[in-house]
């Protein structure tokens, strides 16, 4: 096979290797992954550019440059304290809610507007870039105004238009068979992994362009996870999603781009499954098949 050969194994279908398997396939290979087509066609949604981000003295973020692209998944990975969260939150100003914060230097821009500018709506950006937390955090109300909730937070109070929401959102979210008997219910009677996808369901509702998952699943059994990763991957037909995890098979399961940060720095930005089977830094290397982290 030569050089040039286009990746053996097909995107979403990466397999996951034990340690001597992966430290074979770090070596020089002659199946280089290739990016897929579809990746290099996508437009750049998000474009982070030089980023520079404090928390007060502490330097958390260093020259943090990425072009996250459109309707494709990205994974951030690294080790704990790197700076996944920080970055995940400059992405729609959730650090503007902690005192002592800054971006330093740099730009983020979305659709090539720096959402930094004092002009900006931070109300409307969060509108268009929703988040889903590690933890649940459904709100202790019913099912159904968990889900219309930002809708009436915008001064949506019309019944069929928020019962067409609700049903649309929670089938969005993979949940509507199981709790459409019980929508006037507490939110709070569901079990965790129903809870984690309500609240992809309240993010959805609002009609969000890119989401933001901040280790979605990692309060999840197996099934749950398995759940919230098939939602990921019906999702990304409508959204970009970026998501933070620190489960390698998640990380090669969902997403097409991953970013590898370490310290505060983003070593490595490429194809998934090319971090995976063929990182270019040894950092990432290491990383990827347990040497630390
Ligand atoms: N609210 C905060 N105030 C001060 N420092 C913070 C704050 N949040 C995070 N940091 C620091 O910023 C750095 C990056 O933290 P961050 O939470 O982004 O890491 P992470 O990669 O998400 O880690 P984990 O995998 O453990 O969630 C760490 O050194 C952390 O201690
Ligand atoms: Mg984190």
């Amino acid at each position: 096979m030569n050089e040039n050969a286009p990746a053996v194994k097909p995107h979403h279908t990466v397999n996951y290797m034990s340690e001597s398997q992966a430290s074979e396939s770090a070596r020089p290979s002659e199946t280089l992954a290739i990016e897929p087509e579809h990746h290099k066609r996508a437009r750049t949604l998000i474009d982070i550019e030089h980023v520079d981000f404090f928390y007060g003295k502490s330097h958390a973020l260093h020259d943090i440059n990425l072009k996250i692209k459109e309707k494709l998944v990205t994974a951030f990975i690294g080790p704990s304290g790197c700076g996944k969260s920080t970055l995940l939150r400059c992405l729609n100003r959730m650090n503007d809610l902690i005192d002592g914060t800054r971006v330093a230097n740099g730009a983020i821009k979305i659709h090539g507007v720096d959402i930094y500018n004092p002009d900006v709506d931070v109300i409307e950006l969060r509108k268009r870039v929703g988040m889903v937390f590690q933890k649940s955090n459904p709100f202790p109300k019913s099912i159904y105004e968990n889900i219309v909730y930002g809708l009436r937070l915008q001064g949506i109070n019309n019944k069929s238009r928020l019962d067409e929401v609700v049903e649309r959102s929670l089938r969005g979210a993979a949940l509507w068979e199981e709790v459409r008997d019980r929508l006037h219910d507490s939110a709070l009677g569901l079990s965790g992994g129903q809870q984690q996808r309500l609240c992809i369901a309240r993010a959805i509702a609002v009609e969000p362009e890119i989401i933001l998952m901040d280790e979605p699943c990692s309060a999840l059994d197996p099934i749950a996870t398995a759940k919230v990763e098939e939602l990921i991957h019906e999702l990304k037909k409508d959204y970009t999603i970026v998501i933070v995890t620190h489960n390698m098979q998640q990380a090669g399961r969902c997403s097409d781009m991953t970013a590898f940060f370490y310290l505060g720095k983003l070593i490595e930005f490429d194809a998934t499954e090319k971090i995976f089977t063929n990182p270019s830094q040894k950092q990432t290397e290491d990383y990827i098949t347990g040497r630390f982290g």
